[in-house]
C-alpha cells in the first residue's frame, strides 16, 4: 500500500529536485489505475464538464458535480493526495462563499486540498480559504474559467508585459498562504523564473519542464477526450480507438449471434434439470 504524500513531501521533493507526476481523474476506476501507478498527486478537475460531461468548456460545472466526482476519485485513490478543483462561482462571489464551498470539498469528499483559479484578483479567496485551515494551490496562466476575457484557449505571458503580471500574481499567491502553484500554458523560460523565484512548489501544465512538476489531463493523456489536443498533451494511448473497436465487435457479435455463447450462460442446477424442464412443460 503507497503511503499518502502530504504538503511537507511536497516542499522536500522541491527541494531535493524530485519532479511531482500529478494528473486529473473524475471517476473510480481511473483514479485507482492512477494510484497502483504510483502517481504522486490527483487533480479532480473541473475538466470533467468537458471530458466526461460533454459541455464545451467548464462553466456549467457545479459544486454537485465536483463533489460526486471527487468522492468516487478519493473511493478508487485512497491513499493519494487529492486536490479538489473549485468551479466557476462557487468562490468568485465572496470569502464567506469561498470558504463555505472549499470547506465541503474536505468534509463531504475527503479532499486534501482545493485549487482555484486567478491571482491578485482571488488573493482575499485564497487568504480566507487557507486561514479556514485548508491547503490551496493557485492556478494562473491559461485559466479555463476566464477563457472568454482571456481570448480563448491560448498561451499566456508570451510578452513582457503579461509576463510581468504573472510574476506579480505568482509572488501575491505565494503571499497569501497558497503550498503550491500551477502554471498554464506560459513559456518554459517564465516556468523556470517563477519556480525558482518561490519557495512553495510550481507545477506545469503545458508550461515546459523546468519547475517542480508536471499535470496533464487524463482525457488527453489517454487519448479518450476528441474535441481538440493541446500542443502540450503527450498521448500515452489511444483508448477511445480501443473502446470504439471493441464496441463495433460487440455490436457485430450480437447482431450474428456471436455473443453469448454457452460460457456466458448461468445454468439450471445439475441435479434439477428433468424437474426443471417440466416445470416449464406446465406454461406451454
Ligand atoms: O480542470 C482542470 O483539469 C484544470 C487543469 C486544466 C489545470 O484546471
Amino acid at each position: 500500500m503507497p503511503k499518502k504524500k502530504g504538503r511537507l513531501e511536497f516542499v522536500k521533493m522541491k527541494k531535493e529536485g524530485e519532479q511531482v507526476a500529478w494528473v486529473t481523474a473524475y471517476d473510480f476506476p481511473t483514479a485507482s489505475f492512477v494510484e497502483q501507478a504510483g502517481m504522486d498527486m490527483i487533480l479532480v478537475g473541473d475538466s470533467l464538464g468537458m471530458v466526461v460531461l460533454g459541455y464545451q468548456g467548464t462553466i456549467p460545472v457545479t459544486m454537485e458535480d465536483c463533489i460526486s466526482h471527487c468522492q468516487a476519485v478519493r473511493r478508487g485513490a485512497p491513499n493519494t493526495f487529492c486536490v479538489g478543483d473549485m468551479p466557476f462561482m462557487s468562490y468568485q462571489i465572496s470569502d464567506p462563499d469561498a470558504v463555505f464551498n472549499a470547506g465541503r470539498f474536505l468534509k463531504e469528499a475527503d479532499m486534501d486540498a482545493v485549487k482555484l483559479e486567478g491571482g491578485k484578483r482571488v488573493l482575499s479567496r485564497i487568504k480566507a480559504i487557507v486561514d479556514a485551515g485548508i491547503l490551496v494551490i493557485g492556478h494562473i496562466g491559461l485559466t479555463p474559467q476566464s477563457s472568454g476575457p482571456l481570448g480563448g484557449f491560448k498561451a499566456q505571458g508570451r510578452d513582457p508585459e503579461s509576463a510581468r503580471f504573472l510574476i506579480e500574481d505568482a509572488l501575491a499567491i505565494q503571499e497569501a498562504g497558497a503550498y503550491s502553484l500551477l502554471l498554464e500554458a506560459v513559456p518554459p523560460e517564465l516556468t523556470q523564473f517563477i519556480a525558482k523565484k518561490l519557495d512553495i512548489p510550481v507545477y506545469s501544465i503545458g508550461a515546459g519542464g523546468p519547475c517542480d512538476g508536471q499535470l496533464l489531463i487524463c482525457g488527453d493523456m489517454l487519448g479518450l477526450f476528441e474535441a481538440f489536443t493541446p500542443k502540450f498533451v503527450k498521448k500515452y494511448a489511444n483508448v477511445a480507438e480501443i473502446e470504439t473497436k471493441a464496441f463495433k465487435e460487440y455490436v457485430n457479435d450480437v447482431k450474428t449471434g456471436q455473443f453469448p455463447t454457452d460460457d456466458h450462460c448461468y445454468h439450471i442446477l445439475k441435479d434439477r434439470q428433468e424437474e426443471y424442464m417440466e416445470m416449464l412443460k406446465e406454461y406451454e
